[in-house]
């Protein structure tokens, strides 16, 4: 993952190189730092340990100061979170380099090196193509040359931004495989891998495509393509203004977005309010896509997949239509049989994923009638290169657990089986039903958040646990999956989730005093059988933490704690239910005492592979 900024200006930019790695950290917080090239020419260099906090720290204490420069906050994939592995990465006391993304040969290349006499710091893959651009340099090259046969000999994925003394007042980039966008200001431009990370000093963004090359300087923009040639990238304003999100009055984001859900869900679901509005909430051109639509396909990672699986049950079950759903990191390298009339769907907050991304791009020519793609994030990678795109209203998130993402992205997943369902025979009523539903769900979700010091009170047994078991039936066990990531991810407590049938085969070896069993039982059809699957884990000592309708006819016994949930529609059971379960990891961690917002060895957006 990993964040990069860089400038070329006649003001001093360590303010706005810092204030843009504040805005890069969902893209990793392991460490941070920053090169600028000083008035005597000199690089002056800043690397810490941990957060941007910190590099902010040993800023104030000593400044570096300067006109060019780039920075960067790290997720590890190559060396320990450490200042020496943390970038910009330095060659020959004169060039400086950050990279967001894996070099897959730098083995090679550093013998390469190490046998030409470069001498190595880290123990990162990195630091190689700073010794190679180095190379090139010193071998008379410009900076967009040395760039070029830099970029030639790497394999993987990177979005590069360097700087070197000798060439003051420019900075190289180079993207292949990771995003990267050129701020163009007046009088001076930046880069970054995320236009949100300019947006204080420019709105005028010129997104990089795959091979791109550019140098910018104070007075100039240059891009040139994979083959070398010289081109135009168009330039896009974005004018909306930039969400300031502020904690308020609560401790944690993961929390306020927890508490944002109703406002986000009605928000989402207000896209489709008018007559006839559905399909155009997928874009222009959805309804004739959709006329044509035989089943779909749906690709995403981890929470988001968790979505694509409820998605299953309604299309299935409420649209009549084939769906299948996969995790992108398998979907891309599977050698596939597709079906005539197939929708590619790809879920992802961020938009960035890479695995998602290359899902999307390695589908075959005709593979597919059309992609649509839901996002949280405007003009993201997904959002740019889909023929059709879903735009949930979540607003910014910020905490790495995702939250009201997943919700809002049930909701349009709700919608996409509304607009397919309907043109296969989904009668007038179950429409109005599902329509209802979606209307009353915001209400729902509010009465959820009212039962909070309820489900606080249950985190106290998860404290001393190391394992925990989430079970769930039908269109419940992806619910329960996502208990279970919420859990893991910021409580660091070991937690799978199984559908209850399953236990039997297997997981029920597991289960004793010590081992907690979270069980979402709404009330449906197969309530019956999920109290026999129930009383086979109470039957073993376990503790059981029940979420059951309030009309559901579970009672609180000995070891079993029942959480009476508001009796709402069948259909939008799965999105209040995931609210309870989140609000359950976020006490547990709270508790625990965990970093909620920024748990242990995760980021944001996850743009490697
Ligand atoms: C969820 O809490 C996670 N942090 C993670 O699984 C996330 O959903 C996944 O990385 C996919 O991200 P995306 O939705 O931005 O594509």
């Amino acid at each position: 993952m990993c964040g990069i900024v860089a400038a070329a200006a006649r003001r001093e930019v360590s303010e706005i190189l810092l204030e843009g790695l504040r805005r890069l950290e969902y893209r990793g917080y392991d460490s941070a730092g920053m090169a600028l090239i000083d008035n005597e020419r000199n690089l002056q260099l800043h690397k810490q340990q941990g957060k941007v906090s910190e590099l902010e720290k040993a800023q104030r204490l000593q400044p570096v100061l300067g006109c060019t420069g780039v920075a960067h906050t790290r997720w590890a994939t190559h060396g320990e979170p450490s200042g020496v592995n943390a970038h910009p990465h330095i060659s020959g006391q004169r060039v400086a380099l950050v990279h967001n993304g894996i070099i897959e040969n730098h083995e090679a290349l550093r013998r390469e090196l190490l046998d030409q006499g470069y001498e190595f710091a880290s123990g990162t893959d990195t630091e190689v193509v700073v010794h190679l651009l180095h190379r090139e340099l010193a071998a008379g090259k410009n900076m967009l040359q040395a760039m070029q046969s830099t970029a030639r000999v790497l394999e993987g994925a990177y979005a590069l931004a360097a700087i070197d003394t000798e060439h003051p007042d420019q900075v190289v980039a180079a993207r292949q495989g990771s995003p990267l966008v050129v701020g163009v200001g007046i009088g001076e431009n930046f880069l970054a891998s995320d236009q949100l990370a300019l947006r204080q000093v420019t709105d005028r963004f010129i997104f990089l495509e795959e091979g791109d090359i550019v140098l910018i300087s104070p007075a100039e923009l240059q891009v040139v393509d994979r083959h070398g040639e010289p081109v135009e990238r168009p330039l896009t304003s974005i004018s909306a203004a930039v969400e300031v999100v502020e904690l308020g009055a609560y401790d944690h984001y993961m929390l306020k977005e927890i508490h944002e859900q109703p406002q986000a869900l009605a928000a989402t679901f207000a896209q489709a309010s008018g007559p006839g509005q559905l399909d155009e909430c997928f874009g222009a051109g959805a309804a004739e896509v959709f006329d044509r639509v035989q089943g779909v396909q749906i690709v995403a990672c981890g929470t988001s997949y968790h979505a694509g699986m409820v998605a299953r049950y309604w299309l299935e079950e409420l649209a009549g239509i084939a769906c299948e759903v996969e995790v992108a990191s398998e979907f891309r390298y599977r050698r596939r049989v597709g079906h005539a009339g197939t929708l590619l769907v790809t879920i992802s907050q961020s938009g960035e994923t890479a695995d998602t991304l290359a899902a999307l791009r390695d589908a075959r020519q005709g593979e597919f009638v059309a992609s649509l793609v839901i996002a949280n994030v405007d003009n993201s990678s997904l959002v740019r290169e889909s023929e059709l795109v879903f735009l949930t209203q979540a607003g910014m998130e910020i905490g790495v657990a995702s939250t009201k993402a997943f919700t809002t992205q049930l909701v349009a997943l709700l919608m996409l089986t509304l607009a397919l369902g309907r043109r296969r025979g989904m009668t007038p009523q179950k429409q109005r039903e599902i329509t209802a539903a979606l209307q009353a769900l915001p209400d729902y979700v509010q009465q959820t958040l009212v039962l909070d010091t309820a489900i606080e009170s249950l985190s106290d047994a998860f404290i001393p646990r190391h394992h925990a078991l989430f079970l769930g039936r039908g269109i419940y066990y992806p619910i329960a999956m996502e208990g279970a990531l919420k859990l893991k991810e910021i409580s660091y407590i070991h937690a799978e989730a199984y559908p209850a049938g399953e236990l039997k085969h297997g997981p029920l070896a597991l289960v004793d005093n010590d081992m907690p069993v979270v069980a979402v039982a709404p009330g449906d059809e197969l309530l019956e059988k999920l109290k026999s699957n129930l009383e086979e884990v109470r039957s073993r000592g376990a503790e059981l933490f029940v979420f059951a309708d309030r009309q559901a006819g579970f009672a609180s016994e000995p070891r079993v704690q029942i959480l009476p949930m508001p009796h709402c529609p069948e259909v939008i059971k799965p999105i209040v239910y995931t609210v309870a379960l989140q609000l359950l990891s976020y006490h547990v961690a709270l508790q625990k005492g965990t970093d909620v917002d920024k748990p242990r060895n995760l980021a944001k957006s996850v743009t490697v592979e």
